[in-house]
């Protein structure tokens, strides 16, 4: 490796580093939810998640898309918000139940996504229904999924 090279892996580590110290910032019941500007349901979860005891911070943007590569959420599993808490993105209409067992269970992963749009989830459907008929996936570092929580 010559020294150029090593230079730049040097600077992307730093910035991988910035990276990582900014997404965990911030005390483990706000969630800074950055959503587009015309979708309803985004803040719907975010009440939500209100009633189960958290704080919602409601960022919008024009380019989701981005906003989503940035922070490390593949589109593939992407839904319409993407919630950052306690160092964890958390995609799409995931139960507060989920989001208070990772905060409790703290596994070492980047995640948890409920891909798409479940039409039976909090945000989606009316309130006071259980979440049914969808998965919410954990997103490990190396990409991969598990199944978190079976509704
Ligand atoms: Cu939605
Ligand atoms: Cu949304």
């Amino acid at each position: 490796m010559n020294a150029i090279k090593v230079g730049g892996a040097a600077i992307l580590m730093i910035c991988i580093g910035l990276f990582v110290a900014k997404i965990n910032e911030g005390d483990a019941t706000e969630v800074v939810m950055h959503k587009s500007p015309n979708c309803d349901c985004c803040s719907e979860w975010g009440a939500h998640l209100k009633e189960n005891g958290f704080t919602v911070v409601e960022k919008t943007h024009d380019n989701m898309d981005e906003i989503k590569r940035t922070l490390g959420m593949p589109e593939k599993l992407a839904s319409c918000h993407t919630g950052v808490i306690g160092g964890y993105l958390i995609e799409g209409h995931v139960p507060a139940a989920d989001v208070q067992r990772l905060l409790n269970e703290k596994p070492d992963i980047i995640g948890l996504t409920a891909p798409g749009m479940p039409m039976q989830s909090p945000g989606m459907q009316k309130k006071g229904q259980e979440p049914k008929g969808y998965d919410v996936l954990a997103l490990d570092k190396d990409g991969s999924t598990y199944v978190f929580s079976h509704y």
